[in-house]
């Protein structure tokens, strides 16, 4: 708990001194954006990879910065082009926010990129990690980031208890961050922020990974709370279960000639006004249900039961596929026979849709 964990802290006063020996000797050294102080090149890296992985973003960054190898070179450009350029990046608002905020940074900061971290947060698409990076980097501000492999090392090496996602536990890892960055003086390659700040990305991402962290080489190994205590695999602590209510409900896919037998949902409760299939409870059986509805069967068997999320509650469903006989069979209002190939324009529940998708392909 929070309690736990400033006191870990406090048995940890050179943190930052041993991650940044640690850095400097095993540490990432070559990445195209390092050996740069240019806050455009800094800012450009930190934004692609912030969804990203570093061997995806390497030929990326490269060739977007011979295209645009300034903030003024990309202000200037057309969206299209920028877009084009991160085509196959995804999370394409980022290239948006970054375009839009080099024409900020020409229209309010006379083209210069801002030194001042809330000014740089203000930027369309820098969060606080973000900023913090820029100005790590590129100024060598004493800034704390805390981006998702950050706030891993910090859970497991101080046993911080709690989701991260969680406002209080976030803030609290804030605070931990801050409180650990290197000492401002003297200024020695043995408190460099940028080493430091790189140290942590590192770390998280060489080591203190998520699925087989290399404990037997981390710089924190006889001090790490979860690797004391064998909990590597709990913390940090993932986001709680929602212990939602489960239902569970046979539908039954009634098929004659290429057409699925429908039924309009009543306007109110799940799935309102949308085309469905005959419902029972679980162990009800399809023979009944024919019965019930006036059919005949030919055939039936069941299909794969999978469950659906809701907001408040999950529901199990049992599939059953049902070759029924018709012709004796007289339509009610409210249900339909929707041939199997037009399911692509009709209004179904997804669950529905996901049934009937997998018969026809
Ligand atoms: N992920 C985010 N920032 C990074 C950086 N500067 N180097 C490597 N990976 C990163």
């Amino acid at each position: 708990m929070s309690s736990s964990s400033h006191h870990l802290a406090v048995h940890l006063p050179d943190f930052a001194v041993r991650l940044i020996a640690w850095q400097q000797k095993f540490g990432r050294h070559t990445l195209p954006w390092q050996g740069t102080s240019d806050p455009y090149r800094i800012w450009l890296s930190e934004i692609m990879l912030q969804q990203t992985q570093v061997e995806s973003v390497i030929p990326y960054y490269q060739r977007f910065l011979a295209r645009f190898p300034d903030l003024h070179a990309l202000a200037d450009a057309e969206e299209d082009v920028v877009l084009g350029l991160w085509s196959g990046l995804g999370y394409y608002s980022r290239a948006r926010n970054l375009h839009a905020a080099a024409r900020k940074i020409v229209q309010e900061h006379s083209g210069e990129f801002p030194r001042d971290l809330s000014a740089i947060e203000s930027l369309p698409g820098i969060g606080r990690t973000t900023a913090a990076a820029v100005a790590a980097f590129a100024y060598q501000a004493r800034c704390a980031i805390l981006d998702g492999n950050v706030k891993r090392v910090l859970t497991r090496v101080f046993g911080v208890e709690g989701w991260p996602g969680e406002k209080t536990v976030e803030a609290q890892l804030w605070g931990l961050a801050e409180s650990l960055l290197p000492a401002s003086v003297p200024l020695t390659s043995q408190n460099d922020i940028r080493s430091y700040t790189q140290g942590l990305m590192d770390l998280g991402a060489t080591v203190c990974t998520r699925g087989r962290p290399r404990c037997n080489v981390c710089p924190f190994e006889d001090d790490c709370v979860a690797n004391m205590t064998g909990r590597q695999r709990e913390l940090p602590t993932p986001r709680p279960r929602k212990n939602v209510p489960e239902r569970a409900v046979a539908m039954f896919v009634l098929v004659c000639a290429g057409e699925v037998w429908l039924e309009k949902r009543p306007p109110s409760g799940i799935w309102g006004g949308l085309w469905s299939f005959p419902e029972g409870a679980e162990e009800s059986a399809p023979e009944a249900m024919a019965a019930h509805l006036g059919f005949e069967i030919e055939s039936c068997r069941e299909l794969d039961g999978f469950t659906h999320t809701f907001t408040h509650f999950r529901l199990f469903i049992r599939p059953w596929l049902v070759f029924v006989r018709r012709s004796t069979h007289v339509m009610e209002p409210g249900c339909i026979w929707l041939p199997l190939s037009d399911i692509e324009g009709a209004a179904l529940p997804t669950p529905v849709r996901r049934i009937l998708q997998s018969l026809v392909f």
